[in-house]
């Protein structure tokens, strides 16, 4: 007779490892205060819905992003390409609160339609969102946004979570 394998009772920790990759990798655009803007590198975002086109994203309560989504109403969800590893990273790592992330990376950006919210140059796609529902998912805020713009470079490669390490 076929031995049938059951699933074992497991950790959270340990059963996540296991599901987790491959994720893409998302640099989010916020506004911080009339002039300045900050971008912080998501792993958790998704889709949300066709029409009107919306993506959502998780926001952790420590972030200085969180503090500048909770008064400015918009983000810019850019999806990196794989000339952004370092970059991407740093915005993974470094906080607003204590560097100007657009200048210390150099990264080349023209103002969107939306807020004039920064578009990232090298990147695959931008998509400027307007926030139009929040949810708290314990120490995160789920932030729901209607796509309001989109840009694309078709010629460049989109970056991954592999890309970084
Ligand atoms: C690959 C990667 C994915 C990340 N995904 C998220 C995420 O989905 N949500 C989040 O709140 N922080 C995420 N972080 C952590 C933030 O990017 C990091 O804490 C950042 O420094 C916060 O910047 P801020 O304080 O300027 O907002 C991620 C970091 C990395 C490197």
């Amino acid at each position: 007779m076929k031995e049938i394998k059951i699933l074992k009772k497991s950790t959270f920790q340990e059963a996540v490892k296991f599901v987790k990759h491959p994720a893409k990798v998302a640099i989010a655009v916020v506004k911080c205060n009339e002039d300045k803007f900050n971008l912080i590198t998501l792993e958790w975002f998704m889709r949300t819905s066709i029409k009107p086109p919306m993506f959502a994203i998780s926001i952790g309560h420590s972030r200085f992003s969180y503090e500048c989504l909770q008064k400015h109403r918009f983000f810019n969800l850019c999806f990196p390409s794989k000339e952004l590893a370092k970059e991407t990273l740093l915005c993974g790592t470094k906080s607003g609160r204590d560097i100007d992330k657009l200048e210390v990376t150099g990264l080349q950006w023209f103002k969107g339609r939306l807020a004039q919210l920064p578009v990232l140059k090298d990147s695959v796609a931008n998509f400027e969102c307007e926030i139009t529902t929040q949810v708290r998912s314990g120490d995160h805020t789920i932030y729901v946004g209607e796509v309001k713009h989109s840009w694309l470079d078709k010629d460049k490669k989109v970056l991954t979570h592999k890309d970084l390490t």
